[in-house]
């Protein structure tokens, strides 16, 4: 089946008790057992399986062409099972513009863990290849990368990640299995926040894990899910089921609309750079046209005058709103030098947008009057 149908149809059935065709939500933290002892319906207590967390699952790993997945509470939540699924003194590399809470998890809670961790500039193989180690057992892979939009390859990562007898994690958050198909490309693990594009609706906080394989590494990560249990609630499971079947036509929306408003600053006198890799001039767009079906709904821009004249005109938006987070059907501005703390590598004149499913037009009409 193609992504549009199973967008709808996995992990969406009729409900074998009443036929509802939208699911129920079952809170019950607790299933009958059988007089047998046995449990026939497959369920014993929430923590570790509720149907609609089976259900979310069932669909993250059809939609990604994984062989299973598993849900957690939060984005963060999927990249610290992962990163605990690996041993004290495993080495890792990762971006070193790689998002700054997965950086922050690297640094302050598996650093003492025993975890090492090298940060690398992920544009560069070679600089990848001389960070690997006898002890690599991971490479992580964010592109686009937040929030400088830069463009990783990821079948060149996959490769060197395989010839280290490493695994390829990739964040594919931004880009969605809409626009970006990192299996086909190589990787063996995916990671989603599913509080961005796939839940949609900036109403839920969810992540997901899905893996290639459902080998003896992917049964690790399901023993930290139900053991240590940062699962999400069976609402929030169903909160993202319900934003995933639009998620193949919103993403073009945001894609097309995000393609005009870097058009429009890559054009105006008072901004600096734009960070887009639609635009022929990114140093990633080749790479991009490559391995993305289209360039996503998130882009940066450098305005002239520095961190005074960046607060000025997220300031005067009126269309969008000054908020962190992404993947809403609004527009969203954020100074994210200061939302990233001191620790930050981010220019102090950039402005991250999420691009939202509002007309084009408004957009740039409310930047080009908060930038005049
Ligand atoms: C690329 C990326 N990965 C992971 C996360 C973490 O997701 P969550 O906030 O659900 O923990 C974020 C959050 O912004 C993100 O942008």
């Amino acid at each position: 089946m193609r992504l549009e149908t199973l967008a709808v149809h996995a992990g969406h059935a009729i409900d074998p008790a009443t036929g509802a065709v939208t699911a129920p939500i079952h809170l019950s933290t607790t299933f009958e057992r059988g007089a047998d002892g046995s449990y026939p319906r497959g369920y014993i207590y929430t923590r570790t399986a509720n149907p609609n967390r089976s259900a979310l699952e069932k669909c993250l790993a059809a939609l990604e062409g994984g062989a299973a997945a598993a849900a957690f509470s939060s984005g963060s939540a999927a990249t610290m099972t992962l990163l605990q699924a690996l041993a004290p003194g495993d080495h890792v590399i990762a971006p070193v513009d790689v998002y700054h809470g997965t950086a922050r998890l690297l640094r302050e809670v598996f650093a003492p863990w025993g975890l090492e961790t090298s940060f690398v500039d992920m544009t560069d193989p070679g600089q990848i290849e001389q960070a690997v180690r006898t002890t690599t057992r991971l490479i992580w892979v964010e592109t686009p990368s937040n929030p400088l939009l830069k463009i990783a390859d990821i079948a060149r990562v996959s490769d060197i990640a395989h010839a280290a007898k490493a695994l390829c994690a990739c964040d594919n958050t931004w880009a969605t299995p809409v626009l970006q198909r990192p299996f086909e490309l190589g990787a063996d693990l995916i990671v989603h926040a599913t509080t961005k594009y796939l839940g949609g609706h900036g109403d839920v906080l969810g992540g997901g894990l899905i893996a290639k394989r459902d080998d003896g590494f992917f049964q690790r990560i399901r023993n930290i899910q139900t053991s240590g249990g940062a699962v999400p609630s069976p609402f929030e499971c169903w909160l993202v089921l319900r934003g995933v079947p639009t998620l193949p036509y919103r993403m073009p929306g945001h894609s097309e609309n995000a393609l005009r408003v870097a058009t429009f600053l890559s054009q105006h006198p008072t901004v600096e750079a734009v960070h887009y890799p639609g635009l022929k001039e990114h140093p990633g767009h080749e790479i991009a046209s490559r391995q993305m079906k289209q360039p996503g709904g998130m882009l940066s821009f450098q305005v002239k005058g520095g961190r005074k004249r960046a607060f000025e005109v997220a300031a005067k938006v009126k269309v969008f709103t000054r908020a962190t987070s992404l993947g809403g059907a609004e527009s969203l501005i954020e100074h994210r030098a200061s939302v990233e703390g001191p620790e930050t590598r981010t220019p102090d004149n950039l402005l991250r947008l999420s691009i939202g499913l509002e007309h084009a037009d408004d957009l740039i009409e409310d930047l080009a009057q908060a930038l005049t």
